[in-house]
């Protein structure tokens, strides 16, 4: 059932070029520079003409809706927030009929994310889902949804369902632009045609698993670690400290690179591993300076840098590669080798990777 792997969370990173591939399935049309998404078409004349977006999610979905939060303000011009469902729902927030809430959640049955729901659609808010499980509770709360047929998850850390998640609002993002004019069709044709071949590009990334197991090998009696990024690489850290700790229990924490320096750097000794997404986008510069402060304070810098880089690589302890991709892909392609990091990690300390202590898959109490 674990397919010849020794676990179901290596199966399910290994299965992330075939799951993206199912969440794309008759939704991207490249040449004709067209998305389709047949779950929420009958609310395009409101998506067109709404304020805002909120989305609630918590735990790892809560990372992708950060992506998504990206997304849809570069590409669709929605301003979007993103708010933890437990925090969302307590307060008195405000929400009208003109507010469009999206949910994210694998398991479509996490409690605060059904309670942030209940709420927003007694205010009247529309409610669209991005779920895996088919037929759980939070599809059936919902107006509209948009499934990521990542296929079931059974590793209780998440992989391959934060890259589907990811995957649809990339759609959403992309689908909402087209509606409101906000995108050429040039570009967009270019982006889906790139977007086409990201399960590819994650096969690449994923043949770095030797040189990721030796960089594992070298960082797993550390009793911290810190994940930096900047724009969209800062939710991917986010994620990537997530996972770290979630099955190795070593304690990691994900900041923005630049907020660094207001407190996190006074962390940093030879004892402190710092894994920087520092590929080649718009926060490349901003991303080596960084770089340059942790290793002139003798910080061990592991990078995920693009294919063929040469600046991080005098400077870093490490580096992994990814595929070059348009920006709006780097969170599918940089999460992979995080993945794989934490996965390692935690098989080196023996830990139990599938079931880690305290945690359940779904997280159905308040
Ligand atoms: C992390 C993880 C959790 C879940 C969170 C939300 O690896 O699995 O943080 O992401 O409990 O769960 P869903 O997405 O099922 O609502």
């Amino acid at each position: 059932e674990k397919g010849g792997f020794d676990h179901f969370m290596l199966k399910e990173i290994y299965e992330q070029p075939r799951s993206i591939r199912d969440c794309m399935r008759g939704r991207i049309y490249p040449e004709e520079g067209k998305v389709q998404l047949g779950g929420i078409k009958e609310f395009v004349e409101k998506l067109k003409n709404i304020d805002r977006i909120i989305i609630v999610a918590c735990g790892t979905s809560w990372h992708a809706g950060l992506v998504g939060e990206y997304l849809i303000e570069e590409y669709a011009r929605i301003p979007v927030e993103v708010e933890y469902a437990s925090e969302f729902r307590y307060r008195n927030p405000i929400i009208t009929e003109k507010d469009v809430v999206i949910a994210i959640s694998q398991s479509g049955e996490t409690a605060d994310t059904m309670a942030a729901i209940e709420m927003a659609k007694e205010r009247g808010a529309t409610i669209f889902g991005i779920c895996n499980v088919a037929g759980a509770s939070i599809p059936r709360l919902t107006h509209a949804g948009v499934y990521t047929h990542a296929g079931p998850e059974i590793g209780v850390a998440s992989t391959k369902a934060f890259t589907a998640q990811v995957t649809v609002l990339t759609l959403m993002a992309f689908y909402m632009a087209q509606q409101k004019g906000t995108i050429t069709q040039s570009k967009l044709i270019a982006l889906l045609t790139e977007l086409d071949n990201i399960p590819d590009k994650i096969q690449i990334a994923l043949e770095s698993n030797d040189l990721i197991k030796e960089v594992a090998s070298k960082i797993k009696d550390s009793r911290n670690c810190l994940f930096l990024g900047r724009g969209s690489g800062f939710p991917v850290a986010l994620e990537g400290a997530l996972k770290l700790k979630e099955i190795s229990y070593i304690h990691a924490e994900g900041y923005p690179a630049a907020e660094m320096k207001h407190g996190p750097i006074a962390l940093i000794d030879e004892e402190m591993p710092v894994v920087f997404i520092a590929t080649q986008n718009s926060s490349y510069e901003k991303v080596i300076s960084n770089i340059q402060e942790v290793k002139a304070r003798k910080g061990k810098v592991i990078a995920i840098v693009t294919q063929g880089d040469t600046e991080v690589k005098k400077m870093a302890d490490y580096c992994i590669e990814i595929p070059d991709s348009d920006e709006a892909f780097l969170p599918l392609l940089a999460t992979i080798p995080l993945q794989l990091l934490s996965y390692h990690i935690a098989v080196m300390r023996g830990c139990n990777v599938d079931q880690p202590r305290n945690l359940a898959k779904s997280v159905t109490v308040e």
